[in-house]
């Protein structure tokens, strides 16, 4: 078995180029492609991303944030690409892009982009612990960096929070 002590590779879960095609019934009343279908499909490729980079079940823990800056339209492909940024103890942040491509003139535009926090858990369903993460690109490192940003910006919130009453997060 390999040991993971050291780290595992961002590139060994990563996914690149998943494509999914808009039909009429991925169409919210708008005409364009439903905001929730496209969630959907981001927090369940997080989730495989989370597994095989933990090697363990995992669940979401949050979503600290998902920007929708333009909107797909019917028959446009979406592409998802979907990586480990960074992982601590026992969680991981996973960061997801997605693009439109009109697949007929090659226009692809930047349509989503969203960060989920996956905790990984042992038999007994405990957090577990996960293997760091190890950059091979500038753009890895970038996102590492920023990872550990937002995180400190989510345990923020949830001590401010607490100090206000509200321990429900
Ligand atoms: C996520 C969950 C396992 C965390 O359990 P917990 O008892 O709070 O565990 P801990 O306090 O030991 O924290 C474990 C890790 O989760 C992280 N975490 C906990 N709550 C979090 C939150 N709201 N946002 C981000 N990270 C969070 C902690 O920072 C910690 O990370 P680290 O070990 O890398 O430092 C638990 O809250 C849970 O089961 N939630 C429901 C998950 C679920 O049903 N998801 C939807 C379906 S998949």
């Amino acid at each position: 078995m390999t040991n993971l002590t050291n780290g595992k590779a961002v590139c060994l879960s990563a996914i690149d180029g998943h494509v999914y095609k808009v039909f009429p019934n991925d169409l919210n009343a708008h005409g364009t492609a439903f905001g929730g279908m496209i969630m959907a499909k981001c927090d369940r490729l997080s989730l495989v991303v989370a597994e095989r980079h933990s090697g363990h079940i995992c669940v979401t823990a949050s979503v600290d944030s998902i920007h929708f800056m333009a909107p797909a339209k019917e028959n446009d492909t979406l592409l998802f690409k979907v990586s480990v940024n960074r992982a601590w103890r026992t969680s991981m942040e996973i960061g997801v892009r997605v693009e439109a491509e009109n697949s007929y003139s090659g226009e692809c535009k930047h349509i989503l982009s969203a960060y989920f926090t996956f905790v990984a858990l042992d038999e007994n369903n405990a957090p577990t612990a996960v293997p760091p993460t190890i950059c091979e690109t500038k753009v890895q490192e970038r996102r590492f960096e920023q990872a550990q940003i937002r995180r400190q910006a989510r345990l923020d919130t949830v001590v401010a929070l607490k100090q206000h009453g509200n321990a429900s997060v």
